[in-house]
Parts: C-alpha cells; structure tokens; sequence
C-alpha cells in the first residue's frame, strides 16, 4: 500500500457549490458555472505552499520589501476533455501559467484509458506541475495521465479533482505515492460500469452538454 497524502477541500463554499452541481436538474451552463468557481477555491488550497521571494517595492508613501510568488511558473495540466471545465478558472487565478493537455478517454468495456492527444511545456522538471480532472474514479486515467507527465520529466506533482472514488484513490496513490491529491469529496462508492456513487454522471457530458 502506497503511503496516503490526500486533501479534502471542505470549505463551505466548494461543498455547498458541489452540491448544486451534483443535482440532476442543473443546466448545462450553470454546472460549467460552478466549475469554474470551485476551481479557483480549489486552486487557493492547493497553492497555499507556493514558494515567495521578497521583492523591494515602493508604495505611494515608501520603500518595503514585499512577498511576490518565486521560482519557475507553475503548469497546469489538463486531461481532456472534462480537466478543461477546471483549468479556466485555475487560469484565471494564474494567469501565467503553463498549460498542457493529455487527452484520455475511458473504454466503455474495459475502463482502460486510451490516449489521443499529448502535449506539455519544455522544462516540465524545474516546474510545480498541477494535473486537473473532475473525476478520480477507477483511477486508470489519473494514472495514465501522471505516467506520461513524469515521462516528460515533471518531478513536482499534485492532482486536483473534484470528486473521488475510495477505490480510485486508493489505487492511485499506491502507484503515485509522490504526488499528494486534493478533492472537494470522496464518495461511497464506484457501480458496476466505473461510475462514482453518489457521484454528478458523467462530467464531460455535463460541461459541454453531449448527452
Ligand atoms: C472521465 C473523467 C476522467 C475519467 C475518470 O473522462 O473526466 O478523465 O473519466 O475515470 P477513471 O478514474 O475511471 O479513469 P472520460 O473518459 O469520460 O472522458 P471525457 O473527459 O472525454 O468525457
Ligand atoms: N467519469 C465520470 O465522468 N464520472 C464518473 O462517475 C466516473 C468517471
């Protein structure tokens, strides 16, 4: 067993919006909406150990050394297609972050993740790297996804979701022990077909409104 560095993010604000989301009756636009929102709450958590370098400023009355962010700019990366209702928000928050994208999508028969698309900043090693997707469930896609972005050369890992399967965490910490895990919940349960129970359906349908 892998050793277990997982965050739950239970701020009333990304409990009370994840709520609102889990609702089957809630539009297209207003889950993409709450998405947003969560991620930039999500991303203040996440980001509360970023390095600071003290910079001299002056204010209209004097001069001080002040705190500003340090080191290489941050990446975020996305797993296509639902990461993207993530990242928008987190950009929002970071502007100057580095993105890259890993497109994954689950095989309906075997959950098995199948990749499409893969492309990540140079220099991934000197960077934190910040992997995004709403659903940790079987894990297969998180751990697809970590694999290639350390194969890449990123060493400084976090994965951010918004919901979590007990099973899927527990298997991808085992395999990425490294990389700590933030979520806004951890469900009860996966069904038969690799869904999270309770859960919200299926995210990249509920984003961008395919079902
Ligand atoms: C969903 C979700 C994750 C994956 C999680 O993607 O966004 O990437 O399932 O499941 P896992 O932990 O069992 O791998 P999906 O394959 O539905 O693709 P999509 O984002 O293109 O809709
Ligand atoms: N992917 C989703 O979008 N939802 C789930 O419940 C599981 C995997």
């Amino acid at each position: 067993m892998g050793k277990t560095d997982v965050t739950v993010i239970d701020h009333p604000l990304v409990q009370h919006k994840l709520t609102l989301m889990r609702m089957k009756d809630t539009p297209t636009a207003m889950f993409r909406e709450l998405l947003r929102e969560i991620s930039l709450l999500l991303l203040y958590e996440v980001a509360r150990d970023l390095p600071l370098v003290m910079r001299e400023i002056e204010t209209p009355l004097e001069k001080m050394d002040s705190p500003v962010l340090g080191g290489k700019k941050l990446c975020l990366i996305s797993i296509l297609r639902a990461g993207d209702g993530l990242l928008q928000g987190m950009l929002d928050l970071i502007p100057s972050a580095r993105v890259g994208h890993v497109g994954l999508y689950r095989d309906h028969e075997t959950l098995e993740a199948v990749e499409y698309y893969f492309k990540v900043p140079h220099s991934l090693g000197d960077r934190l790297s910040i992997v995004v997707d709403p659903m940790l469930a079987t894990a297969h896609s998180s751990i697809a996804a970590v694999n290639r972005v350390k194969a890449a050369g990123a060493k400084n890992l976090k994965f951010v979701c918004l919901l979590a399967a007990p099973e899927g965490i527990k298997t991808f910490t085992k395999a990425h022990p490294d990389v700590p895990v933030y979520t806004a919940a951890i469900d009860r349960e996966l069904n038969d077909r690799g869904y999270i129970l309770p859960g919200l359906g299926d995210a990249g349908d509920r984003i961008f409104g395919t079902k």
